[in-house]
C-alpha cells in the first residue's frame, strides 16, 4: 500500500497537497493521476538545463554503474571525475580558461561552503591566516546549511538560526529597480560595488578573504542581473585589497543565462567558481569548486590536504552524469539556444505582463527571467508579507499545470514578492507563449 506524502517522508509544506511525480519528457512532467505539468523553472529551482528524460544520461550512469558507483576517495581516483574535470578546463571561462583544478563535491551549498574553506586555507598557507572574512551581500542566496546561512543574505532562511552561524558583514545588493541607495544609473557611479571597499577597509583588509557574489541573484530576488561595470568594480576593490573574488554559479553556470557562465557576460574573470544544478542537469546529485591553479598552489607547495571533503564527493555515476549533460549541451547548442529563447521570453513578459496593474519589473538573462508583483506601481509598495502573494501565485499556477518558482524578500529581507522562470533550455518559443498564457491568467486572478 502506498504513503501518503507527510504520512512517513516529511515534505516542506504540511498543508500541500503533494502529487506524486510519475515520468517527466523535454519541458514536461506528469503525475500519478496522468496530469500533465509544464516545466517554467527548471524542474525546480533552476535545476534541469538539458531537459527532462534524455535517455543518453542515465545511459552513461547506468554504465557506470555497473562498474561501481561509490569508491574509496582517499586512496582512488575515478576515471569519470579526471574525465570532466579535464572537461571544465577547457570550459572556464575567460582567464580561468586551461587554467584552473576542480574539486568535486555533492550540492550547490557544498560547492560554495568549499569554495570559502579554499579561499581561508588558500591564505592561510601562504602565511596570512588572519585573513579568513567572507564579504557578501543581502539579497543573496548561497546554500542552505549553517555556514551557508552565515554568508547568504536571505533572510528568510537565516532568521530563525540566527545565533547559530557566523555571521558575514552583508553589503547591500546590486539591484536597481530598488536601489538600496535611492540612485540611478548609471549616474549612481555604482555605489554597490564601492560598498565592498568600505566594508573591506571597516574590517581590515588583512582579515578579509574572500568576496562572495551571484552574477544573476536567483532565489532572493528572482533573477536580477548586475548592472553593467558592477563586476569590474569588484574585481578592482577585490585585487587592491587581496581578497579572492568567489563567482556562486550555481544556478547560473552551464548555460542558464546564454553563456556557459554569468560571469562572462561581464568580462570579468572569478579567482573561485562554485557550481551544481545545471552540470548534471539533476539527473544525479553533483556540484563543483573550480579554482585558477594559482589559488590551489600554496596547498600543493605545502603539500597541505584541502581541508574539506564528503563521502560521496567525486561519485563515480555523477561524474558520468555531468560528462554525459556537458556534452549533451554541447551537441544541441544549448547555450545559444538559451540565449535566443532567453530573449524571446524577456520580450514576451515585457510586453504580456509588465503591462499588468501589479507587475512593477521584469528582468533576467538568458533563460533565468523574473518579474516582481507590486500593490502599487508608481511607488513600489509591496504587498503585506503576510499575504503570501508570490505563494498565491505559484500554487495557482501549479494547479493550472504551470511549474514555477516563488521568491520573497526584496524589501528589507521580508516583504516583495517576486517570480523566478527557469525553464529547460530545450524550450521553443510556443512552449514561452503557453508558460506566459497560464502567467497572465494566473496573476490576474491571485492579485
Ligand atoms: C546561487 C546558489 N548558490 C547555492 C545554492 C545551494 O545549492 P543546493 O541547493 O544544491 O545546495 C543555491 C540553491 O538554490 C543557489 O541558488
Amino acid at each position: 500500500m502506498k504513503s501518503k506524502p507527510n504520512e512517513f517522508a516529511v515534505h516542506r509544506d504540511w498543508e500541500w497537497n503533494y502529487p506524486v511525480m510519475s515520468h517527466a519528457e523535454g519541458v514536461y512532467l506528469y503525475d500519478t493521476e496522468g496530469k500533465k505539468y509544464i516545466d517554467g523553472s527548471g524542474g525546480s529551482s533552476v535545476v534541469v538545463s538539458i531537459g527532462h528524460g534524455v535517455k543518453e544520461i542515465p545511459q552513461a550512469m547506468f554504465e557506470q554503474a555497473q562498474k561501481f558507483s561509490f569508491y574509496p576517495a582517499h586512496m582512488f581516483s575515478n576515471e569519470k571525475a579526471l574525465e570532466l574535470a579535464e572537461m571544465m578546463s577547457g570550459h572556464a571561462p575567460l582567464g580561468m580558461k586551461n587554467n584552473i583544478k576542480t574539486w568535486f563535491c555533492c550540492t550547490g551549498t557544498d560547492a560554495t561552503d568549499d569554495a570559502c574553506r579554499l579561499a581561508k586555507q588558500y591564505f592561510t598557507e601562504k602565511g596570512q591566516g588572519t585573513k579568513h572574512i567572507v564579504v557578501t551581500r543581502w539579497q543573496a542566496f548561497h546554500g542552505n546549511s549553517l555556514s551557508a546561512a552565515g554568508y547568504s543574505g536571505h533572510t528568510f532562511r537565516r532568521r530563525i538560526f540566527q545565533g547559530m552561524f557566523a555571521d558575514s558583514p552583508h553589503i547591500p545588493p546590486a539591484y536597481c529597480y530598488r536601489c538600496p541607495f535611492d540612485a540611478i544609473y548609471p549616474k549612481c557611479g555604482l555605489k554597490c560595488a564601492k560598498a565592498l571597499e568600505n566594508m573591506i577597509c571597516q574590517y581590515g583588509p588583512e582579515n578579509v578573504a574572500a568576496f562572495i557574489a551571484e552574477p544573476v541573484v536567483g532565489a532572493a530576488l528572482g533573477a536580477v542581473p548586475a548592472p553593467e561595470g558592477y563586476f569590474t568594480e569588484i574585481r578592482r576593490i577585490c585585487d587592491k585589497y587581496d581578497v579572492l573574488f568567489i563567482d556562486d554559479e550555481v544556478m547560473t553556470g552551464w548555460g542558464r543565462t546564454g553563456k556557459m557562465f554569468g560571469i562572462e557576460h561581464y568580462g570579468v574573470t572569478p579567482d573561485i567558481i562554485a557550481c551544481a544544478k545545471g552540470m548534471s542537469s539533476g539527473y544525479s546529485p553533483l556540484a563543483a569548486v573550480m579554482a585558477k591553479k594559482e589559488i590551489w598552489a600554496p596547498l600543493e607547495k605545502n603539500n597541505s590536504a584541502f581541508r574539506a571533503g564528503h563521502t560521496l564527493n567525486a561519485n563515480a555515476v555523477s561524474c558520468a552524469s555531468g560528462i554525459a549533460v556537458i556534452n549533451y549541451l554541447l551537441k544541441n547548442k544549448l547555450t545559444e539556444k538559451a540565449a535566443e529563447m532567453g530573449g524571446y521570453f524577456l520580450d514576451k513578459m515585457t510586453k504580456e505582463l509588465l503591462p499588468l496593474k501589479n507587475v512593477g519589473d521584469v528582468r533576467g538573462k538568458g533563460l533565468m527571467v523574473g518579474f516582481e508583483i507590486v500593490k502599487d506601481k508608481i511607488t513600489k509598495e509591496p504587498f503585506p508579507a503576510k499575504e503570501k502573494v508570490s505563494k498565491k501565485i505559484q500554487d495557482l499556477a501549479f494547479k493550472k499545470g504551470l511549474i514555477i518558482y516563488q521568491c520573497g524578500g526584496s524589501v528589507n529581507g521580508v516583504g516583495g514578492d517576486m517570480i523566478l522562470m527557469a525553464p529547460p533550455l530545450v524550450i521553443n518559443k510556443e512552449q514561452i507563449n503557453e508558460i506566459v498564457k497560464i502567467l497572465k491568467e494566473t496573476i490576474n486572478e491571485c492579485v
